[in-house]
């Protein structure tokens, strides 16, 4: 049986509420601190402010009993082994990760260190923070003998956040110290010796006793790179097939072959080898940036990360030109938008490819209907209604009329539409999917027009025409 450890998870953002809610799954007592008073009140109100599989029921099953919500860092400091920052890294203008959240972290801990203490940083972060926390912590005139400074970057993804917590690939842990990573290693343990997965209530997955996950250690460093070296390194999976899809466009090849073709290789693997309008989100974009500002400060040429960004930002260009190639002009043009999230089941907008493509269209002269199912609310929040601008209830909504529907976001539901319904809805049947959620044969013969990426435009196939009896 595992043994139950004391936790405070500070910053109550995706990382952090999903990995408060799961450490107390994992049977841990966790407490999740926030500086901001109206999320903790929302919080320990029932809300769970972020849309995610699970969480939900997670909560409800733990809070007041495994989870508890705070604002005063310095209490949870002294109740617990074990002190994860999850506080949000946002990009400064110089693309470089701004560390004054993670180090007023470490300062307020600093000042509440009673005994010894694991500090760990989930957070994203580039490579010496950890040194700098620690230094951080000893001006504050604590020992070494102290506390450690641990790194344990996550994983997950939104949208399967929960389950990409409970069912990791790997649990990185960077540490320099033994018992720092003793520490780790006891919290991590229901998870890599499999019993949790006994559970007949534990949230299903890939991993399983059989079958648990590998946790690997390594030092500080190398464990703050993995974490900044596998983002850059799926970002760039993602730019190099959107440049192929350009390539497959401009050679007369469908690129949806190419990347199975591609992706059957064992080395290459199929997964995120989907092309579309450019990565999005508030992890790609960002620590892509980091990353080329860590290579920058220490003098290394990194160039091939600016080339992923610059591929990037051309494939929503691209995309806007294509949405003009089916529409002739795009002045005055009424466009049904389908997905503003940055991909499908999120409802977070943060550097979504559609919220900027949706930008460039109205900048064109276009008027647009848009619909998601999640991130409505979100997107008015940014992007609020007017007289080119409106947020419909549902898909067939905001095809109403419209000269053509535009998918940007690859949520399930637009991948299964009544195209029958959709036809008739629309002024023409013209559709521009981002996301390559539909077969170009089969929308021909719906009676689409069709365009999609890396493959070629599809047209409505038209009845033959009745033989001629002589
Ligand atoms: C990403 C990573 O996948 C996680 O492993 C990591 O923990 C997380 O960032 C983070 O650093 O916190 P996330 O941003 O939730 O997770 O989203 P992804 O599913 O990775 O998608 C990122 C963007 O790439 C989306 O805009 C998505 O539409 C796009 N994408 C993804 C593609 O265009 N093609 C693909 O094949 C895959």
């Amino acid at each position: 049986m595992s043994k139950s450890i004391q936790i405070a998870v500070v910053g109550s953002g995706y990382v952090g509420l999903v990995a408060a809610a799961c450490f107390a799954e994992m049977g841990h007592r966790v407490i999740c601190v926030d500086n901001d008073e109206r999320k903790v009140a929302a919080l320990e109100n029932g809300d769970t402010l972020i849309h995610e599989d699970h969480l939900p029921e997670l909560l409800a099953r733990y809070r007041g009993d495994g989870v508890s919500f705070t604002t005063d860092l310095a209490e949870a400091t002294r109740e617990s082994e074990a002190i994860f920052i999850a506080v949000g890294t946002p990009q400064s203008e110089s693309g470089d990760a701004d560390l004054s959240y993670v180090e007023a972290v470490a300062c307020e801990v600093a000042r509440s260190i009673t005994g010894y203490k694991v500090i760990v940083e989930k957070s994203t972060v580039p490579v010496y923070t950890n040194e700098w926390i620690c230094r951080a912590i000893e001006r504050h005139g604590i020992d070494r003998s102290q506390f450690d400074v641990v790194s344990n970057p996550e994983f997950l993804r939104e949208g399967t956040a929960v389950a990409d917590f409970l069912h990791p690939d790997r649990i990185v842990v960077g540490a320099d110290s033994e018992r720092a990573a003793d520490i780790l290693e006891a919290i991590y343990s229901p998870l890599t010796t499999g019993e949790y997965y006994q559970r007949p209530d534990a949230i299903p997955g890939v991993c399983s006793t059989a079958a648990p996950p590998p946790l690997l250690l390594t030092s500080t460093k190398s464990a703050e790179i993995i974490k900044h070296a596998s983002n850059a390194f799926l970002a760039l999976k993602i730019s190099f097939i959107n440049a192929v899809s350009n390539l497959c466009e401009t050679a007369g090849a469908d690129v949806e072959q190419v990347a199975r073709g591609m992706g059957l290789d064992s080395r290459i693997g199929p997964r995120f080898l989907r092309p579309g309008i450019g990565y999005g989100g508030s992890c790609f974009p960002k620590d892509v940036a980091a990353f080329r500002s860590v290579a920058e400060q220490l003098g290394v040429d990194f160039g091939l990360l600016t080339e992923v960004e610059r591929i990037n930002a051309q494939q929503k260009k691209r995309f806007l030109s294509k949405i003009r190639s089916a529409l002739w002009t795009l002045r005055g043009k009424r466009l049904g938008v389908l997905g503003l999230a940055f991909k499908g089941g999120t409802d977070d907008i943060r550097e979504s490819p559609a919220i900027d493509l949706i930008r460039m269209l109205l900048a064109e002269g276009c008027h647009i209907s848009a619909f998601d199912p999640a991130a409505v609310r979100r997107a008015i929040e940014v992007m609020p209604e007017g007289p080119a601008l409106e947020y419909a209830d549902d898909a067939y909504s905001a095809a109403r009329n419209a000269d053509a529907l535009v998918i940007f976001t690859d949520w399930n539901e637009f991948a299964n539409l009544d195209l029958e319904r959709l036809g008739k809805t629309l002024r023409y049947p013209i559709i521009i999917d981002g996301r390559n959620l539909y077969e170009p044969q089969a929308m021909a013969e719906q009676g689409f027009t069709y365009l999609s990426v890396g493959r070629a435009t599809s047209y409505p196939v038209r009845q033959p025409a009745a033989a001629v009896s002589t």
